[in-house]
């Protein structure tokens, strides 16, 4: 099979020969960016590449912007850029208007639920009106780019940006990825309330290495386009109007340099006319990647790569003009870097509206994006446990004992990536408590530990005090904020500090634990779990975390979270993921764990099957996984047509019941596997989801289509996408373990 590594290497080959890329067909603007063009200097043109951040040597930047050295300036806002603004629209030659970019991640002034969170919501609808809150307070302030949404696929929640992600899946991470762009982008983008987009890292960045930040990505060619670049493929169509570049390499080619990425793929294959921007630094660091010796060369290969926008390297501005000068670098290429900026720069209307209006009111914290943050909040929490139906809290409670490091931590609950947050506006798990309970149910509140990492167990015996004194205990639990996110990666996936001290001699209370998980990844819980009668995972909730919870816990809303990463039961068992491949010698209930081997077990009594001794092969939670307060059944799964012919389609469907007394919200999931293909295929693939609203005692009839080009998968013999004939199975079910099962087959 060949490897991505002889594809990349071709393109290495074809980086020094490089011939300018082609423009592409006239597009929107095209007068208008050719006109300005022409009157460009070689340096104004360079400069329009350079990317630098607005905390970077501020006494100089004014005079770089103002000899039109500065295309762009990520990391300020409101007046501040303004005061930029006027200096490149008024002061510099050809009053090019500066493009204001921030990390508006989950959320500007209002926070959402970490992209990981807000992807258990498996709701499109509601992901994007989230992304439109954040459009609409970031651009009131001048940003108008954002670095979002990251849609690295990854199954190692080792990695620190697995908060960042929208899970483990290509399909979810696909749809949802798209739901962020439209809502960051709107219907139009010269509309002011419009942020262009950015498909990022581009690519492969969430499958390196150890879960390790920045580390080698060394990938098939086959998890290269059938699980990595799906999210990247749906957000091009999708009309992302930007892409970064990742800091990883893959198979020794660093993507900031690949021009197999970014010309040949993305634009050539792909059609796609946007802008590349570097990561930070990421030209530079070629260098430092010993794929290059000199800063020459870091900047020859990534504007022949493709990549318009050097953020913050200082390698493309001023290098490239005495490179082009000297012949190294065709000013063609610039010239094609340079009309990408521009374009992007007409397509936000900056030219006729450059400046943020800072006299306008305020759009931060509006009473509907507070709502809509708290709604996205709410679905974003999972229920893993809720033995005996502790939850929700009945009116026979009288007491809550409210313990743990998270129950009031404003700037914990917000997460990663969210420069601009203000924790005071945070509304957390006990101020709700404390609104919702009221004079009706007493809270006794202790902390236990004053931070997840705390080691001291000097407050514990207050918590367990408080517990005694309470018929149940909401035991908030979890990681700082800091401990996920960039270059935030963790060998050791269980809670921090004395948590799970804390857990156990709460539990030595004998009162029911409902667990609160608020993290920036999946934890190993589960001897946690095990003394708790029910469990929600909560991920980092945002600015209404509390209000979302407390609702859930005291029923007025019903949890319709679902997993969209795997659940390891320890670390050693990741990468560990549901759409894995069928092995020649799977494991099943016949295994002896290492607690039962007998001692001097001779060396083939334990079998010969895949599993881990300490904990077997089965995970903690799976991907897809989520209980609800009511229960729903799933029946008389149908296909209109055993055969799916080539140019036809077929629908499978099956009837969901709401078999509970509450209302509930349920995403039906469609699994698909190909029987037997040319290259070994996985145990099953999310092909589809819904979720839908049933009423207690309603029954929906869920149903989705199958066409051939979802069945297609990637053939390294011909580098092609293409399904094969052959039988199918197919499930519609509530998470990624069983569920409904028919089948199908796909003829010509
Ligand atoms: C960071 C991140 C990238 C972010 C950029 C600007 O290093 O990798 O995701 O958008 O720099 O902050």
């Amino acid at each position: 099979m060949m490897k991505i590594r002889s594809l990349i290497c071709l393109s290495i080959l074809s980086v020094g020969l490089v011939s300018c890329q082609q423009q592409k067909p006239k597009d929107a603007y095209a007068d208008e960016v050719e006109a300005l063009l022409s009157k460009m200097s070689l340096a104004e043109k360079i400069g329009q590449l350079n990317l630098l951040d607005g905390s970077w040597q501020a006494e100089r930047l004014e005079n770089d912007i103002r000899d039109g050295h500065v295309g762009s300036v990520l990391n300020c806002s409101g007046e501040t850029a303004n005061q930029l603004q006027r200096v490149a629209v008024e002061e510099s030659r050809l009053g090019i208007p500066l493009l204001f970019g921030r990390d508006v991640i989950h959320g500007f002034k209002t926070i959402f639920p970490i992209p990981l969170g807000q992807a258990a919501s498996f709701n499109e609808e509601l992901i994007e009106q989230g992304s439109r809150v954040a459009a609409i307070e970031a651009s009131s302030v001048g940003v108008r780019h954002t670095y979002a949404p990251m849609i690295d696929v990854t199954r190692d929640p080792r990695w620190g940006r697995v908060a960042e992600s929208l899970g483990e899946d290509a399909y979810l991470t696909s749809r949802l990825g798209v739901a962020m762009v439209k809502g960051l982008q709107g219907d139009d983008l010269t509309d002011p309330s419009a942020i262009a987009a950015c498909a990022k890292h581009f690519a492969a960045y969430g499958m390196t290495e150890g879960g390790r930040d920045y580390n080698v990505a060394d990938i098939s060619a086959e998890t290269l386009h059938d699980y990595v670049l799906p999210p990247f493929k749906a957000a091009a169509d999708a009309g992302c109007a930007t892409f970064m570049t990742s800091f990883n390499e893959i198979n020794g080619m660093p993507a900031s340099a690949s021009k197999y990425l970014f010309t040949d793929l993305l634009r050539d294959e792909w059609n796609w006319t946007g802008m590349v921007v570097s990561d930070y630094y990421s030209i530079e660091q070629l260098k430092v990647q010993a794929f290059c010796e000199t800063l020459d060369e870091s900047a020859i290969y990534g504007i022949n790569a493709g990549v318009d926008m050097d953020m913050m390297s200082h390698v493309y501005w001023p290098l490239l003009e005495d490179l082009v000068k000297a012949g190294k670098v065709k000013e063609s290429v610039v010239d094609n870097a340079v009309r990408n900026v521009l374009r992007l720069k007409y397509q936000l209307g900056l030219f006729e509206n450059p400046y943020c209006d800072t006299t306008r009111d305020s759009v931060f914290y509006a009473p509907e994006h507070l709502e809509t943050a708290k709604k996205l909040a709410t679905e974003s929490v999972v229920l893993l446990k809720n033995e005996d139906q502790v939850l929700p809290l009945t009116d026979n409670i009288q007491s809550v004992a409210v313990i743990g490091p998270m129950a009031n931590a404003p700037v914990e609950q917000l997460g990663t990536w969210c420069f601009d947050a203000e924790p005071e506006h945070s509304v957390t798990p006990l101020a709700a408590l404390t609104e919702e309970c009221g004079d009706r149910v007493k809270i006794n509140y202790a902390k236990g530990l004053a931070y997840s990492r705390d080691e001291s167990e000097t407050e514990i015996p207050a918590a367990v005090a408080a517990a005694r004194r309470s018929d149940v205990v909401l035991l908030f639990v979890g990681e700082e904020a800091i401990l996920s996110g960039e270059a935030k990666c963790r060998a050791d996936i269980s809670l921090p500090g004395a948590q799970s001290k804390l857990i156990d001699e709460v539990a030595k209370a004998g009162k029911p634990i409902v667990l609160v998980v608020m993290a920036g990844r999946p934890l190993t819980i589960g001897a946690e779990t095990e003394k708790c009668a029910a469990v929600l995972y909560a991920f980092h909730g945002g600015t209404m975390a509390g209000p979302a919870l407390s609702d859930l816990i005291f029923g007025k809303e019903n949890p319709s979270g679902k997993l969209p990463i795997t659940f390891p039961k320890m670390v050693g068992q990741v990468p560990i993921y549901y759409n894995q491949k069928l092995i020649g010698r799977p494991a099943g209930d016949d295994i002896v764990l290492l607690k039962d081997i007998p001692v001097e077990a001779k060396q083939t009594s334990l079998g010969f099957s895949s599993y881990w001794l300490e904990v077997g092969y089965k995970p903690l939670y799976p991907f897809g996984y989520g209980l609800s307060y009511t229960s729903f059944d799933y029946k008389k799964i149908q296909v209109s047509n055993p055969e799916l012919k080539m140019d036809g389609s077929i629908d499978v469907w099956c009837e969901v019941k709401n078999t509970g007394t509450r209302p509930g919200k349920e995403t039906v999931q469609l699994y698909v596997q190909d029987v037997a293909g040319s290259a070994t295929r996985p145990c099953r693939e999310l092909k589809g989801f819904k979720k839908v609203e049933i009423a207690p005692g309603e029954t929906e009839v869920v149903s989705f289509t199958i066409t051939p080009d979802m069945l297609g998968f990637y053939h390294a013999v011909d580098g092609k996408t293409y399904p094969e004939t052959g039988r199918f199975n197919v499930w519609i079910g509530s998470s990624s373990e069983g569920g409904l099962k028919s089948e199908f087959e796909l003829v010509k």
